[in-house]
């Protein structure tokens, strides 16, 4: 086994796969209302090619877990058959994925059966206003369902990813923990990041994670937790003196970049070893070549080495990547 190491000696072992760029919501800090020009199915790996590529992440190159991610993953058709061949194939990995839970009240327990672990869901709110002024859909209930059905079907515990937006709902931090505290969710906020399709980001508009916990702090009591943090880009705080946490992933202002144990596969088959690269290199055309597993993973050994230290957001020169977030995968 020859893992996916970068020449600042960081390993990857953390795969996000991204199964489609398409999303049934239209958030205001990821997409326009009226949606992208969508991957043409062509240039989608298929079922079969992703199984593959997930195949040779864990046999090859020592990938010890799988996050599937989209625009939306749970509007890509095969999504519960993926995960029961990547199940079938390696029974120890880990496998989650980031979704909106829309439609997870019906696919849940599938998911759960074809041997999915975790689901981390995305919800900013619980008011059904902000919800439909920031997604464009009026689709709170399902989402509440959704997590719900997760909980039930074993598929805990439930992460659940918040970006609060300036004049939007900045001021409703403590609803939100209160809340996903009340259901046993675990609830991570996530500093907002150039990966916007609009180009819209501004550091000015951005809420800092010292804005959060001062926000936080104000109801709750936090202490940092001791458990080291690791890998995991959440600095995580006990509430009033635990058993519950609260997370904050300060991507901006507390970069983790020196510690990431990321990689991550486009829906299209593009190697991305960072969020923010500004190159990738292609996997799909040499799959559908005829490249063997030790070729791909040579290939993809060589996509990992070139890793920068940093995403440079901080730096005058900084240029956002040419795929917003919904194409690369969170
Ligand atoms: N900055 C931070 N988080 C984002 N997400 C989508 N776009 C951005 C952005 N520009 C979040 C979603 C979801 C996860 C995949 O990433 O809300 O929780
Ligand atoms: Fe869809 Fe996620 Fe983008 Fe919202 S942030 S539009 S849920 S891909």
């Amino acid at each position: 086994m020859q893992p996916l190491i970068d020449q600042y000696g960081r390993v990857a072992t953390d795969l996000r796969v991204s199964l489609t760029d398409r999303c049934n919501l239209r958030c205001t800090y990821c997409m326009p209302a009226e949606g992208l020009d969508w991957l043409p199915t062509d240039d989608q790996l298929t079922d079969d090619e992703v199984v593959r590529l997930i195949g040779i992440a864990v046999g090859e190159l020592g990938v010890e877990e799988i996050r599937f991610t989209g625009g939306e993953p749970l509007v890509r058709r095969g999504l519960v058959d993926i995960v029961r061949r990547v199940r079938e194939r390696d029974a120890d990995v880990e496998m989650s994925i980031t979704t909106n839970a829309l439609g997870l009240a019906r696919t849940a327990g599938a998911l759960a059966d074809a041997g999915l672990n975790r689901v981390n869901v995305s919800l900013d709110t619980v008011r059904r206003d902000s919800f439909h002024e920031i997604t464009r859909r009026d689709r709170l209930d399902d989402v509440v369902a959704g997590l719900a059905a997760a909980e039930a079907a074993g598929l805990g515990p439930v992460k659940v990813n918040a970006v609060l937006l300036r004049g939007v709902n900045d001021d409703q931090a403590p609803e939100l923990l209160a809340w996903c505290i009340e259901r046993g969710y675990q609830l991570r906020f996530i500093e907002q990041m150039p990966l916007d399709a609009q180009h819209g980001w501004s550091r000015a508009e951005m809420v800092t994670a010292d804005e959060i916990l001062a926000s936080l702090s104000a109801a709750f009591t936090l202490s940092p937790a001791s458990e080291p943090r690791g890998s995991a880009p959440a600095e995580l705080f006990t509430v009033d003196g635990g058993p519950a946490t609260v997370g904050v992933i300060a991507s901006v202002t507390r970069p983790f970049c020196g510690d990431c144990d990321r990689v991550r596969l486009t829906a299209d088959g593009q190697v991305r070893n960072c969020l923010f690269a500004r190159s990738e290199s292609d996997l799909r055309l040499a799959l559908r070549a005829g490249a063997t597993d030790a070729e791909l993973a040579e290939r993809w050994r060589t996509a990992m080495w070139g890793k920068l230290p940093g995403h440079g957001i901080d730096d005058p020169t900084f240029l956002q990547p040419d795929r917003p977030m919904s194409a690369i995968g969170g």
